[in-house]
C-alpha cells in the first residue's frame, strides 16, 4: 500500500469494536469488509440497522455504505483473500476463572490460515491476553496449506462505548505491537489520516498496554469510591476532594466521579484477567484484588442505604429504578451495576419499576420480576424510594416535586451525585449521594 493509497481490510466480528473499526476505516477512505458468523445480524446491518446504540456510527454507516467502502458479509474466507488487513475483533470473555476466553480468537486465526492467497497484515485489536499475537501467528502458520507471508501485529483499541466513533477518529494514540518492519509501515500508512501520537513497540507490551491503561483506570475508579466511603464517615464531600486532587496535573480530573461502580465490557473483565494472568505467572497483584472487591462492596453499599433509608428493610416495598445501563449514553447492559444492584433488591424482596432511556430492551434480558416504565414518573409512582442508578443527563432535569408528589415514600439514593442535594431536600425528599 503506497501513500495515499486506500487500504483493503476487513475486520472480524461486528460487535462494538468491529463495527466501529470498520466504519471508520471506511470513512478514514479504505475499503472495508465487516464479516460476523451470525446471518441475521449481518443482513440487519446491510439496512442499516444497527444492534448498539452509538454516537455518529448508524450515518457513517450509511454513508460508505453507499459509497461502496464499507460492505457487510458473512463470508469470512471471501473477506480475507480481498483483503490486505485483516482485524481480528472477536469477543474474549471471561471463563469461569476469569482467564479471557480465546476460542473464538483460535477459530479466526485457523479460517484466516486456510484463506490466506498472498501477504497480509493481520490485527489483533480484541482485548488478548498477553502472548496472543504469538499465538495467532503461531496458529496461522501451522495451519497454512501452502507458504505465504502474513505478519501478525497488536493494535489495541482505548474506545469507550457512548465515543466510540470519535475516540476512532481522533484517539489519544495509536498503539502499534509488532516485530516486523514491513506490517508497521503498512500499520502506519492505513492511520496516516488520524492525527495521534504513534507508539510502536513488541507485540508483548502492546498487549500489556492494553490491559495496564484499563486497569489503572479502573483503580481510580475504585480509589475515588473508597474516599467517597471515607468521606461518608468523616464528613467530608467527595466532590470538593475529587475537584482538589484534580488540579494536580498528576492525578487529572478523569475518572474520580464516585458511584456504583465500574461495569461494562471491558473493566471488570480486564482487572480479573489480568489478576489471573499476573497470578498465572506467580505473581500476586494484591492492589487488583482490592479494586475488585471495592468495586463490589460498592454495589453493596448502595443497596444498604436504600435499606437503611426504609427503615432496614425492602421487602414487599416498592422501588422506582432510574436507569439500568452501566453508565449514559449506551444501552449496554453488561456488567452494569444497576443490574447488580437490582439483582440485590429483587432478592431481598423488594418491588421494582424500572426506567432507563435506552437500555431497557437490553435489561428485559437480564431481569426477571422487575415491572419495566415507559417514562422516569411512571417508574417513580407510589414507590417508597428512588434509586438513581445511571447519569443519564436527563434525569439532572425531572420534576422532583412532581415526583415527590408521585411517590408513596421520599426516599432518594442517588449513587451518581446526579442532583443538588439541597435542591432536593428543600421539596421534601430524604436524599443520600454518594460520598458526600
Ligand atoms: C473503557 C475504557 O475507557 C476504554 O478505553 C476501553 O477501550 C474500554 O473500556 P467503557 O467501558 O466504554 O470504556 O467505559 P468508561 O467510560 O471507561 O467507564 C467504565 C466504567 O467506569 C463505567 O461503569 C463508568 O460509570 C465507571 N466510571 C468511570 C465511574 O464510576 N467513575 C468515573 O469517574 C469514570
Amino acid at each position: 500500500m503506497a501513500r495515499d493509497e486506500a487500504g483493503k481490510c476487513c475486520v472480524i466480528g461486528t460487535g462494538y469494536v468491529g463495527l466501529v473499526t470498520g466504519a471508520c476505516l471506511a470513512d478514514l477512505g479504505h475499503s472495508a469488509i465487516c464479516v460476523d458468523k451470525d446471518k441475521e445480524k449481518i443482513e440487519q446491518l446491510k439496512k442499516v440497522k444497527i444492534p448498539i446504540f452509538e454516537v455518529g456510527l448508524e450515518e457513517i454507516v450509511r454513508k460508505n455504505l453507499k459509497k461502496g467502502t464499507l460492505e457487510f458479509s458473512t463470508d469470512i474466507e471471501d473477506a480475507v483473500r480481498r483483503s490486505e488487513f485483516i482485524f481480528i475483533t472477536v469477543p474474549t470473555p471471561s471463563d469461569s476463572s476469569g482467564n479471557a476466553d480465546l476460542t473464538q480468537v483460535d477459530d479466526v486465526a485457523r479460517t484466516i490460515a486456510r484463506a490466506i492467497n498472498e501477504y497480509k497484515v493481520v490485527i489483533n485489536k480484541s482485548t488478548v491476553p498477553v502472548g496472543s499475537t504469538k499465538r495467532v501467528e503461531r496458529i496461522i502458520q501451522e495451519q497454512l496449506s501452502e507458504p505465504h507471508e502474513f505478519d501478525v501485529v497488536s493494535n489495541p483499541e482505548f474506545l469507550r462505548e457512548g465515543t466510540a466513533v470519535s475516540d476512532f477518529m481522533k484517539p489519544s494514540r495509536i498503539v502499534i505491537g509488532a516485530d516486523s518492519q514491513k506490517a508497521i509501515m503498512k500499520m502506519t500508512r492505513l492511520y496516516d489520516k488520524i492525527d495521534a501520537p504513534l507508539l510502536i513497540t513488541d507485540p508483548v507490551s502492546a498487549e500489556m498496554i492494553k490491559y495496564a491503561s484499563n486497569a489503572f483506570l479502573a483503580t481510580k475508579v475504585s480509589f475515588i469510591n473508597a474516599i467517597a466511603n471515607v468521606c461518608e464517615a468523616v464528613g467530608a464531600d467527595v466532590r470538593e476532594v475529587a475537584l482538589g486532587m484534580g488540579y494536580d496535573e498528576r492525578i487529572g480530573f478523569e475518572f474520580l466521579r464516585p458511584g456504583p461502580g465500574f461495569g461494562g465490557s471491558c473493566f471488570p473483565k480486564d482487572c480479573r484477567a489480568l489478576l489471573s494472568m499476573a497470578e498465572a505467572h506467580g505473581y500476586n497483584f494484591y492492589l487488583l484484588e482490592g479494586v475488585l472487591k471495592v468495586n463490589e462492596e460498592q454495589q453493596r453499599k448502595i443497596v444498604e442505604k436504600v435499606e437503611r433509608l426504609l427503615g432496614g428493610t425492602v421487602q414487599g416495598k416498592k422501588i422506582g429504578i432510574l436507569g439500568l445501563a452501566f453508565k449514559a449514553n449506551t444501552d449496554d447492559v453488561r456488567e452494569s451495576p444497576a443490574i447488580f444492584i437490582v439483582r440485590m433488591l429483587l432478592e431481598k424482596g423488594a418491588r421494582l419499576s424500572a426506567y432507563d432511556p435506552k437500555a431497557v430492551a437490553n435489561a428485559r434480558k437480564e431481569l426477571e420480576g422487575v415491572d419495566f416504565a415507559e417514562s422516569p414518573y411512571e417508574a417513580v409512582k407510589d414507590a417508597e424510594a428512588l434509586a438513581l442508578l445511571t447519569e443519564w443527563d436527563e434525569f439532572k432535569w425531572l420534576d422532583y416535586a412532581r415526583i415527590n408528589k408521585q411517590m408513596k415514600g421520599n426516599v432518594i439514593v442517588d449513587a451518581r451525585n446526579c442532583l443538588d442535594p439541597a435542591v432536593i431536600r428543600k421539596i421534601g425528599f430524604v436524599y443520600e449521594g454518594v460520598g458526600r
